[in-house]
């Protein structure tokens, strides 16, 4: 299965560290939202869209993405960190995917250290090595399935 997968992480490079154990567990093809343009899915099997949450969202470079994209009927997973994990965060994200014909099959999200310029004021050490094993099994559960 050829596995892309897109993501912005810029705060404590938390969101990545998921990223990056996901893309090697699924032997994935893995892109910072910079770097991904939106032709970009078009040839993969799954799809998986990762951010840190920002005020209540995924980074809206993602969404500037995606709505450049005006139709993608893929396989998609969405994975989150942040400072309280909640599938509220997910939901806006996931609809804009089911809007142009995305399936979801499936989410992740874990406690991200939460801070900015060397500061830390939440789940100080998170991702740790445990919340990166859940990231691993979620994403051999979703190459298995
Ligand atoms: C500007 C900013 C806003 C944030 N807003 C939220 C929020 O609304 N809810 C939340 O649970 N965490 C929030 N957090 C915590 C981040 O989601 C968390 O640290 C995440 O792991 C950051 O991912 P990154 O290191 O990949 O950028 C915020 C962090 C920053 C820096």
């Amino acid at each position: 299965m050829n596995v892309l997968i897109i993501y912005k992480s810029y705060s404590k490079m938390n969101t990545e560290k998921v990223a990056k154990a996901m893309a090697e567990t699924m032997n994935a093809t893995l892109k910072k939202v910079e770097e991904a343009k939106p032709e970009d899915p078009t040839g993969y099997d799954l799809i998986g869209i990762g951010s840190g949450i920002y005020a209540g969202k995924y980074h809206k470079d993602l969404y500037k993405l995606l709505e450049k994209i005006p139709r993608l009927e893929k396989d998609v997973f969405v994975f989150s960190t942040a400072g309280k994990p909640d599938e509220k965060y997910e939901k806006p994200m996931k609809e804009l995917l089911v809007s142009k014909g995305c399936k979801i099959i499936g989410e992740f999200r874990c406690p991200g250290a939460a801070g900015l310029l060397g500061f830390t004021w939440s789940n100080k050490g998170h991702p740790d090595e445990q919340d990166l094993e859940q990231a691993r099994k979620f994403a051999k559960g979703l190459i298995k399935g």
